[in-house]
């Protein structure tokens, strides 16, 4: 098949504003947007500029704006996007080049959750047990790959870029429903505060977004119901 790929491109050292550059692939319908978009970079135009990695929807680096949803280009088929394809940098994020976007505040705000085991008990002779039952309360959310998908497509963070954000929430709830894990508290202050988890809206992007199928609404609404009852 022929797709017509439509690239949102922008070079800051020559451009005053971003622009639409058009290029024509020969692919097969079961090549991916990422083989797609490598063609265009190794046969039309080298300066093109993204973030990929692993390629198999691993490591989170190609999550852009494809036919208007945020996907990551290594998991979305040529022949389920037909043969006009649009593709734009994530929203909300400043563009460095390209698709590619600086992700430096996103990451901060990952940080900012302490996204690590905090414990303050004696250590334990032989390993912190936790029974499967208390393992499943977090499962969900260990799956992110914090690609930023869920962030950028949601309005409450557009339209509040200091909003914490659905994956730096995802990955407090990861920590907050660890059994084994003794720093709920400190986070839950975190996320209490004004550009926490009461930012969300419950419209429901992010989980439309979420290129691993993470059910983040229920991850937020999860911590918004633990601050409520403060069970921990
Ligand atoms: S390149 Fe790693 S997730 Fe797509």
């Amino acid at each position: 098949m022929q797709v017509v790929l439509k690239i949102k491109r922008f070079n800051p050292e020559t451009d005053k504003e971003s622009w639409w550059g058009e290029y024509k692939v020969e692919a097969e319908a079961t090549d991916r947007l990422l083989d797609a978009l490598n063609h265009v970079k190794w046969y039309h135009d080298g300066s093109l500029t993204f973030r990929r990695s692993c390629a198999h929807g691993i490591c989170g680096s190609d999550a852009m704006v494809i036919n208007g949803s945020n996907r990551l280009a290594c998991k979305v088929l040529l022949k389920n996007l037909g043969e006009h394809i649009t593709v734009e940098p994530m929203r909300g994020f400043r563009v460095i080049k390209d698709l590619l976007v600086d992700m430096d505040a996103f990451l901060a705000k990952y940080r900012s959750v302490k996204p690590y085991f905090i414990t303050h008990s004696p250590e334990p002779e032989k390993e912190r047990l936790q029974s499967p039952r208390d393992r499943e309360k977090f499962d969900d959310t260990t799956k992110c790959i914090l690609c930023g998908a869920c962030t950028t497509s949601c309005p409450s963070f557009w339209a509040n870029e200091d909003y914490v954000g659905p994956a730096a929430i995802v990955n407090a709830h990861r920590f907050i429903f660890d059994s084994r894990d003794e720093g709920a508290a400190e986070r839950m202050e975190i996320l209490n505060s004004v550009e926490g988890v009461w930012r969300c809206r419950t419209v429901f992007n992010c989980v439309e977004a979420c290129p691993r199928g993470i059910n983040v609404t229920r991850a937020i609404g999860e911590v918004k119901k633990a601050l409520l009852y403060r069970k921990l």
